[in-house]
């Protein structure tokens, strides 16, 4: 850049005023405006010739754009920084500064005035981005190099995400369907960590002591004898090994055993706990972790416990 045109440039009070305002703060061109007090075409036509001198730069926020000082060219021109170093005499100054405090004041009231009103919603259901898929995803990067047992599994779907990263999962389910589907899947994911057995929950087709996990989500309504299905569960887990059970809470929803082919109208939050107890488990807790919004509004229990010597 010439010495010429850098001195014609900082020769012009406004442009002297705009570069000091934004050497302390980007800003918008309708936050000059309210400072400076002057028409847009104003602004913008010294934004313009500020620009075409690499003086200031812009940043794109949605459909504004706020204007910086270039901090290449003002460092590397001893004019620029010799101009927005001194103690300016001009009378404008004080008022520019109270107004650019004031402008800064108002964005981070706008800023709180938001998170105010979404602070309800951010504890509840809304937080953009966030979703239980996404959490899902996030979660099973935790689990662990285990043999898991998931009983009554269906097709596995959750087994198909948990073989991404336990060492072994056993899908077992008494439906041959779910079980050729549940290997078709497998097969195509190449998933060759996940076994399918045909098998019944009450004898479950896995020797004593040989899995990490046993888990049964949403098929222990379906056991004749949902007792001897978690007894099953001890027998084939190793010492220390965790149970997990997903089901519904106790509801009065008669149609779902013709619907859905349920044994049971789910578990009491303190039937399932002494059921689980009765298995042998210990260090046994069980929770209502969800309900439904629509009827007939079921709700689901988590159930678990540990084999402990
Ligand atoms: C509601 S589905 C749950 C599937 C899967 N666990 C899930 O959460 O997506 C219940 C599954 O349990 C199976 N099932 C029912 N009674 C069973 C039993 N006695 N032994 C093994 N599987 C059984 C059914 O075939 C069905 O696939």
């Amino acid at each position: 850049m010439r010495i010429t045109e850098i001195l014609q440039v900082l020769s012009e009070s406004t442009r002297l005023r705009m570069l000091r305002l934004l050497a302390q703060e980007e800003l918008s061109v309708a936050e000059l405006q309210e400072i400076l007090e002057m028409g847009q075409s104003r602004i913008s036509s010294h934004l313009g010739l500020l620009r075409r001198h690499d003086m200031v730069s812009d940043r794109k926020d949605g459909k504004k754009t706020f204007y910086n000082l270039n901090p290449d060219v003002a460092e590397r021109s001893d004019l620029i920084r010799f101009a927005l170093a001194e103690e300016s005499e001009e009378e404008f100054w004080e008022t520019d500064r109270s107004a650019l405090s004031r402008i800064i004041d108002r964005r981070r009231r706008a800023s709180e005035k938001y998170f105010d009103e979404v602070a309800v919603r951010l504890g509840k259901n809304y937080v953009p981005g966030r979703s239980w898929d996404a959490i899902g995803h996030f979660l099973l990067r935790l689990v662990p190099n285990i043999t898991i047992a998931d009983l009554g599994a269906g097709e596995g779907m959750i087994s198909q995400l948990l073989a991404e990263r336990a060492k072994k999962v056993f899908c077992i389910d008494s439906s041959k369907s779910m079980v050729r589907i549940g290997k078709e899947l497998s097969k195509k994911n190449k998933l060759s960590n996940l076994t399918y057995k045909h098998g019944d929950i009450e004898k479950v087709p896995l020797p004593a002591s040989s899995v990490d996990l046993a888990l049964m989500s949403q098929s222990l309504h379906h056991a004749r004898r949902p007792d001897t299905a978690l007894t099953e569960a001890f027998r084939i887990l190793k010492q220390n090994g965790q149970l997990i059970v997903l089901d519904l809470k106790k509801h009065q929803f008669e149609k779902a055993r013709e619907l859905y082919g349920d044994q049971w109208l789910g578990f009491a939050e303190n039937q399932l706990y002494r059921m689980v107890k009765e298995a042998g488990f210990r260090k046994v807790k069980v929770q209502t972790v969800a309900k439904e919004a629509i009827e007939p509004y079921f709700e689901t229990i988590l159930a678990c416990g540990e084999k402990l010597s």
